[in-house]
């Protein structure tokens, strides 16, 4: 299913022998587990190591127009607020767009899939049919001089992206001067590399979106007596792999809490319907009866090898335990409730603060931000109240993404 890359099939230009080495170097870091996201910050990092650009983009072909997806620029670090992660973009959030046509740098390489370099963007030859957009730099203050402009092709001969890389530094930090024709032959290798890796990275992505789909449709059912939209799992999902990320807990561990999360109301799928959609107060016994939802999902996912069903099931365990030790099944306090149930108390907590439900209205978003952190200490780990709030600009957009 994935394709392999060694020495023969790079069909390395020539002029790039020299740098080999370094190239079979940045061909095993592309090689690296992770999303296509990743392994495309990375690509544009070596490639702009390797030639010495100051700033770099990169785009991907989608639906016949050009994506930004990557950005990265030294001199101006604030000028690169590339997309966010995958699952940003799963929310339909996108970057720019541009033509496929001559309007454009990147958009004429990759209509015509030939690479260019140029000297000065701003003294191009008038017999040339393409164009330098000045448009960002017009917004930015940033000038762009030099260029390397080359197209990722796949094995198909289809253009899957181009790699743009900006103003050629020499060693002390200045601009003026031009990127060579041996940068150009080299960039031209990397690319090669990367359409290879693209690909495979977007098979795996597909793979796991795909996975993620069906945990989501199956865990929607437990969800659909009390949210027929199935958006509360979505976003509870969404906002666990944020405060997790943003907790420090690594991009696999992450990937696993985004995964396992959408099952923490599985146990749902045991509790009557009179008790579930009941629009008053519960009585104590129905309340109890409620609760059991956490210990019924635990059974339901128990005894897996999977990590995935093996965190959900601390999940739906977990989530409804409080800090304070007042919550439920059993009790618990502080550490001893596990940290993916700690996480997913907070998300889950303050979706249905959000969310209209059959007995109240939807709290504003910076309302139910306040409430949150009235539970600091009681309801909710200190800390991760606290990696939640300064998550805040990536949480408001999941609730914009998802909320109907
Ligand atoms: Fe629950
Ligand atoms: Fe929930």
């Amino acid at each position: 299913m994935s394709d392999s890359i060694n020495s023969a099939s790079l069909n390395l230009p020539s002029g790039t022998e020299l740098a080999f080495g370094t190239l079979l170097n940045v061909c095993s870091t592309l090689n690296q587990p992770g999303t296509a996201q990743e392994l495309l910050d990375n690509l544009l990092l070596q490639a702009r190591r390797l030639v010495n650009a100051q700033a770099g983009t990169v785009f991907l072909v989608n639906h016949s127009q050009l994506r930004f997806v990557c950005c990265q620029n030294d001199a101006r670090p604030d000028l690169c607020v590339a997309p966010k992660p995958y699952e940003l973009d799963r929310v339909s959030l996108s970057g720019t767009r541009i033509s496929v046509d001559e309007t454009s740098l990147a958009g004429y390489v990759a209509r015509y899939k030939e690479p260019l370099r140029i000297d000065d963007a701003y003294n191009m030859p008038s017999s040339v049919c393409h164009k330098f957009d000045t448009s960002h730099d017009k917004t930015t203050g940033y000038r762009t001089k030099s260029l390397l402009v080359i197209p990722l092709i796949d094995r198909l001969g289809d253009t899957v992206g181009v790699l743009q890389l900006i103003n050629k530094q020499i060693p002390t930090g200045e601009t003026d001067t031009a990127f060579t024709e041996r940068d150009q032959q080299i960039a031209l290798a990397v690319a090669s590399l990367a359409a290879v890796c693209i690909r495979n990275a977007k098979l795996r992505d597909t793979l796991r979106d795909s996975h993620l789909d069906t945990i989501m449709r199956l865990s929607t059912a437990a969800e659909f007596r009390d949210d027929d939209t199935g958006q509360h799992i979505r976003r509870v999902s969404f906002y666990c792999e944020t405060i997790a990320r943003n907790a420090g807990c690594g991009p696999e561990t992450s990937q696993i809490i985004l995964f396992a999360s959408p099952m923490h109301d599985i146990g749902k799928l045991g509790i009557p319907d009179a008790i579930l959609t009941k629009p008053g107060p519960l009585s104590r016994e129905e309340r109890l009866a409620m609760q059991e939802h956490t210990v019924l999902g635990a059974k339901i996912l128990n005894g897996s090898d999977n990590e995935i069903i093996a965190m959900a099931e601390s999940i739906a365990l977990a989530h409804h335990e409080k800090w304070d030790g007042s919550g439920y099944p059993a009790g618990l306090r502080g550490e001893d409730i596990p940290l993916p149930g700690r996480i997913c108390a907070v998300a889950d907590v303050f979706d249905a603060l959000t969310s209209k439900r059959v007995y109240k209205n939807a709290f504003p978003f910076s309302e139910a931000i306040d409430l949150i952190r009235q539970g600091i200490g009681t309801h909710f780990d200190p800390w991760l109240v606290d990696v939640f709030l300064s998550a805040r600009g990536e949480i408001e957009i999941i609730h914009e993404a998802l909320t109907e």
